[in-house]
């Protein structure tokens, strides 16, 4: 059984090392050469530094990618037509049963649609999530992703009734299972065509958190005893000077009460230099950072106050490590944190962010509730694949 991913960008390593790694789990368990998962890993370039992409692999024991296509820093017309065409070139030569992509980025897009338009079924990890916000890029990913997808794989279970509400889930679609065809209604269907099935799997983020929460990297810069961590990358908010400059002036307000540590995307350090904004790195308690691996994230978040973010997985990694958070956005995809009061959204008025940040220190917060499965995401992923990947050989 053959398995194509397709992933380039820093959260989807991240995702795509839980399931690569219950992958090797179930490869090493069988012992009929027809039930191996042969994984291939295609990397389309999107994220390229070593701190957004080698460092990932490295760390997390990720499979060196077959592919590399080497294709970023464009326009999102040009970056995902060029990875389209890559791809496809790529799956023509590869014939793979299924093609997994993660999350709401460019190459997820490219991913799916390559794939789709070769009668070969996606698998989609993450999917159902919305902001209902058409204008971020990675709403308008998603929603496409999801209605090409053979196979979604829910983190939540709103991510489910989004599916529904979107008709993706209908009466031919089995939800929570993985099957709802029989055998013999599956003899009708043409080669590579599979029942639509949507699975409540959980977050393969938590698998991720809890498996190299042990490997734990201290930073290589020194932190102070008590520290705000922050990440700014959202195109919403770095192309934007105004809404970029009000967080800023927020930052520098909460650094004076408490050290923030700001770990940078390339995205923002270039735009803030664009801008030339004046910080004085050394001095301030306004910390900035080159972008941490994922081991020195995990070591931070485990020791910070709170969280300041516009990232989607931090907002849940929060969550996972017991952090309060407060989101600069004006929409979260990740809803149930805000509904249970583990995240706050205050999109970037400088006034409101403070207000929350003394809010959020705080509030006394019981985090024990179940809210993203229970950290084996990657292994009911692998087992379903599995079972509908026999149906496809039957
Ligand atoms: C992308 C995803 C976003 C995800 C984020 C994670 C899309 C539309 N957005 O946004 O959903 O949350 O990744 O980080 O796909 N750059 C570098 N070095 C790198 C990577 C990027 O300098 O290693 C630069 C690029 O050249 C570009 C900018 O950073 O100028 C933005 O990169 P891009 O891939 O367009 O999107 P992200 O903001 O990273």
């Amino acid at each position: 059984m053959k398995i194509v991913t397709i992933i380039g960008a820093r959260p989807q390593f991240i995702k795509a090392a839980a399931v690569s790694r219950a992958i090797a789990e179930h490869n090493k368990l069988v012992n009929r050469e027809s039930s191996v998962i042969n994984e291939l890993i295609v990397h389309t370039g999107q994220h390229y530094d070593r701190n957004m992409s080698d460092v990932f692999f490295e760390e997390m024991h990720i499979p060196k990618p077959n592919y590399f296509l080497d294709i970023h820093s464009l326009s999102h017309g040009a970056m995902t037509g060029q990875m389209l065409e890559k791809i496809e070139e790529v799956l023509m030569d590869e014939k793979p049963d299924v093609v997994l992509v993660y999350g709401d980025t460019n190459t997820t897009l490219a991913g799916a649609l390559a794939a789709s338009k070769l009668n070969i079924p996606v698998t989609h990890v993450e999917a159902g999530l919305r902001s209902f916000n058409r204008r971020m890029p990675e709403e308008i990913n998603r929603v496409l992703t999801d209605h090409v997808s053979t196979i979604l794989f829910c983190p939540t279970k709103q991510a489910v009734e989004n599916l529904k509400n979107e008709g993706i889930v209908n009466k031919s679609s089995s939800v929570h299972k993985f099957v709802s065809s029989s055998a013999q209604e599956l003899t009708d269907l043409q080669a590579h065509e599979l029942p639509r099935s949507v699975a409540l799997v959980g977050d393969v983020m938590l698998d991720a958190a809890q498996f190299y929460r042990r490997y734990a990297k201290r930073t290589k810069f020194d932190l102070p005893e008590k520290y705000i961590l922050a990440t700014i990358h959202r195109a919403e908010n770095t192309d934007d000077p105004e809404r970029l400059i009000s967080i800023f002036k927020a930052f520098e307000k909460i650094s004076q009460e408490i050290p923030i540590i700001l770990p940078l995307h390339p995205r923002t350090a270039k735009i803030i230099h664009s801008l030339g904004f004046c910080l004085k790195p050394q001095t301030s308690n306004l910390k900035l950072s080159d972008p941490v691996s994922y081991l020195e994230m995990v070591y931070l978040l485990e020791r910070c106050k709170l969280v300041m973010t516009d990232s989607g997985g931090l907002q849940k990694e929060a969550f996972f490590f017991k952090k309060p958070c407060v989101t600069l956005r004006d929409e979260t995809e990740w809803v149930e944190l805000v509904d249970h009061g583990f995240n706050v959204i205050v999109g970037v008025d400088n006034k409101r962010i403070f207000e929350a940040f003394e809010l959020m220190t705080v509030k006394d917060i019981d985090y024990n509730i179940n809210l993203y499965g229970d950290g084996e995401a990657g292994e009911k992923i692998v087992n379903i694949l599995k079972k509908h990947l026999s149906l496809l050989h039957q």
